[in-house]
Order: C-alpha cells, then structure tokens, then sequence
C-alpha cells in the first residue's frame, strides 16, 4: 500500500513511522488513521520509531472529519477510531515516540500505549476535549489517571490544561526531554530505538509482554470500547457541532 498521511522507512531494524500532514499540522484525516492501523500491522517484526513531520507531533483528530457527507452515521468513524487504538493495544514490540513538538487530543492520548516516550523542548500535551464537547479516549480516561494520579489527569482530561515538556516529564507521561532540536532529536530518539533494535527479539518481545500485562488485555478492550460509544453521541451531540463549527469558522475568518 502506497501511504499518502504517514511515511515509513526501515532503518537499521527501526521502522520510522513519522505523521506527514505537516501543513494540517499532521492532524489525524481518515487516511491518516487507516495508514497507521496498516502500518503497524506490517511493522511487527521491527522496533518502531513513532514522530510527526515538521514543527508539531500531531494536532489531533482533524476536524474537517465532522464535515463528511455522512457524518451523521457515527459507525465508521467509531470503528475506524476503534481499530486505530487496537492497532497500538495489541503491538507486539516495544514502540518509541518521539514527540517533536505540540500532540494534541488523540496524539497526546495515545502515547499512554507508546513504551518510551521522548519529547523535545518545543513539545506540549494538549487534551482540549471539553472546549470540543467531547470526551477521553484512546484509553486514557484510565491510562492518564493510573500515570500521574486522578488530580492531575482531571488538569489534562477535564480542564483542557496544555502540559509543557517540563510539566509532561513531572506527569511521567514522558521519559525525558531533550534540548535538540528537529533532525538531530530524532536521531537522539533513533539512537534510543536502535539500541532495542540490537537486543534479542524474542527476549524484548516477551518482556514487553509480561510488563504490558496481558491480562489487562481485556479491560483496555472495554476501556477503549466504552470511550468510543461516549464519542460517537458526543460527535452528533448539538454542543460538539457547535464547538467545530465555531473552530471552522474561526479559521474561515482568520484568512478573510
Ligand atoms: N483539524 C483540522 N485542521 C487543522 C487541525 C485539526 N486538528 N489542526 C490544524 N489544522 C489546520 C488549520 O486549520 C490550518 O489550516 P489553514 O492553513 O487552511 O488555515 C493549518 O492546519 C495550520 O494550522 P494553524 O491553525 O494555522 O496553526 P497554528 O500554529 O496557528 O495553530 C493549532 C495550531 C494546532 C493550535 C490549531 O490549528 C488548533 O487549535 N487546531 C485544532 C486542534 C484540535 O482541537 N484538535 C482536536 C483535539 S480533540
């Protein structure tokens, strides 16, 4: 499959999977989503290397998703968004993210299935599902709470707090944060990705699996089922169409 959204390359047994929307702020379009789910799927032999393309790491779900003709059948966007959060669940090789710059909503929240997660100076985690009236997902409505503690989470997930670097690292949604910058932050994170690369597979594999925890298998599945449901009526609720009809229009009039 030819990718449009994403690109991917192997690299000395890492497969780079950079988001490559850069001027959408490689926010997630349809394509964008099935392109990962495909990705990964073909991905499991080797380590991956998670990263968007150009200033940000990913703004999100994209917006113009709610314009379709269709919108109004919730069903192939929850199963889409379904399938996109298993693809991570269920990966069985440790994945990397390195966080180039702003991840926001499902770019911030799907991080909590990523193994190592390096941000850069410049990047920022950002939730601002209430400003959308809309709600968790991508399992982090259990995911963000076990890792920095209900009161934190509630800053991120309820009040649409966006967390600095900094503020991300004290929140362990990050391992750490370094000062590089573009390309060479990359290669910083690579290095990262490399030295997994050079361990015995199987080994890796099934330690990532018991750390994982399989059994905790089942209740991510519900966990990212029951989020999915709460989204498909939020999508169609009157506040969310409002809120991304303000967002749109916003945009319509800064470029009057
Ligand atoms: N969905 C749709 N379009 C998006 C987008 C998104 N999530 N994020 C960025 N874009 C578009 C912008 O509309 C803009 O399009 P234009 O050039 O046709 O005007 C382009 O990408 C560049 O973004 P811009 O807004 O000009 O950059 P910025 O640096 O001023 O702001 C953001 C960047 C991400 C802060 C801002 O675009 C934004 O708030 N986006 C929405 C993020 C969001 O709410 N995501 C969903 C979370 S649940």
């Amino acid at each position: 499959m030819g990718f449009t959204a994403i690109t991917t390359e192997v690299k000395e047994g890492v497969l780079i999977l950079r988001l490559n929307r850069p001027s959408r702020k490689n926010a997630f379009n349809h394509e964008q989503y099935e392109e990962c789910i495909v990705a990964l799927a073909q991905a499991a032999k080797d380590e991956n290397l998670f990263t968007g393309a150009g200033d940000y790491f990913s703004s999100g779900n994209d917006l113009a998703n709610f314009l379709r003709a269709d919108s109004t059948d919730t069903t192939p966007a929850k199963d889409l968004l379904t399938r996109f959060v298993n693809a991570f669940i269920l990966f069985p090789k440790p994945i990397v993210a390195a966080v180039n710059g702003p991840a926001v909503g499902i770019a911030a929240t799907i991080l909590g299935h990523c193994d190592l997660v390096y941000g850069s100076e410049t990047c920022s985690l950002h939730t601002p599902f209430m400003q959308l009236a809309q709600s968790p997902e991508a399992c982090s409505s259990l995911l963000f709470p076990e890792s920095m503690g209900a009161l934190k989470a509630n800053e991120m997930l309820l009040l649409g707090k966006k967390f600095s670097a900094r503020e991300a690292l004290k929140a362990n949604l990050l391992n750490e944060v370094f000062t590089e910058k573009g390309d060479q932050f990359t290669e910083k994170v690579f290095a990262i990705a490399r030295q997994l690369a050079s361990y015995p597979p199987e080994a890796v594999q099934l330690s990532k699996r018991l750390i994982r925890n399989n059994r905790r298998l089942a209740l991510l599945d519900a966990v990212n089922k029951e989020e999915v449901e709460l989204l498909g009526e939020r999508w169609v609720s009157a506040e969310c169409i409002q809120a991304v009809m303000n967002f749109m229009s916003r945009r319509q009039k800064a470029s009057l």
